[in-house]
């Protein structure tokens, strides 16, 4: 590991292909920072089997074996800041975070989100956008702020839905999307061009006033 790199920790519940995206390219050279952490909520999460293979520390934290949000929480960040992350970034971790988690790593954590917000916050977005006709899908990236799904867009992976598409195979593709945009977003953090300030995310010095869009 590079002292000068980036360290990223990444937050999973699931399946974590976006974790393997991560891993692939940071593997692959095409990413420059160091994965020292990948926690989970859930045993069961296959993104804790993938991280293990790429010989990254892992750890499982239930929720459910906490009184409430803010204390597990607290032992979540606990875990995390023995690691020293410089970044997190949350790639399917399906907890809502308190208010004293997000002012903790303020202006510090990612999260992508399967729509182009502020269109489609929550969940099941792809039937949703499906069931409303709409033309264009895709995902954000985003700093995570105290609002949910609310948070300053950075970069937006955009495509047009084909007629008559099924919600899974819009869903793949999406996700085939995210896969290119999220280690890009976290890319750009690491090499300093990308930042949150006043409730705002700057990319290259310059405040963004909506996220930059990237069609595919
Ligand atoms: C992604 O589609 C992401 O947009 C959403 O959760 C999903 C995680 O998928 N936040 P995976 O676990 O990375 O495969």
């Amino acid at each position: 590991m590079n002292s000068n790199r980036c360290r990223a920790a990444i937050l999973i519940s699931g399946s974590g292909s976006n974790l393997q995206a991560f891993i692939d390219q940071v593997a692959g050279q095409q990413l420059e920072l160091d994965i020292v952490q990948v926690i989970s909520n859930r045993l069961d999460a296959f993104g804790l089997t993938r991280a293990s293979k790429a010989g990254i520390a892992t750890h499982c934290l239930l929720h459910d074996q906490f009184a409430d949000r803010e204390s597990f929480d607290r032992a979540l960040a606990r875990e995390l800041d023995d690691a020293r992350p410089d970044l997190l970034i949350l790639a399917g971790f399906m907890r809502i975070l308190s208010p004293w988690f997000v002012a903790h790593y303020n202006g510090r954590i990612l999260n992508i989100h399967p729509a182009l917000l502020p269109a489609y916050p929550g969940l099941n977005t792809h039937q949703r956008v499906l069931d409303a006709g709409e033309q264009w899908h895709g995902s954000t990236v985003h700093f995570v702020t105290e609002q949910l799904d609310g948070g300053p867009g950075v970069l937006q992976g955009r495509l047009l839905v084909a007629a008559d598409e099924a919600a899974a195979d819009l869903a793949r593709r999406v996700q085939a999307v995210e896969h290119q945009i999220y280690p890009a977003t976290a890319a750009m953090f690491a090499s300093g061009r990308l930042e949150y300030r006043a409730g705002a995310a700057w990319l290259d010095g310059e405040r963004l006033q909506q996220p930059v869009v990237r069609d595919f």
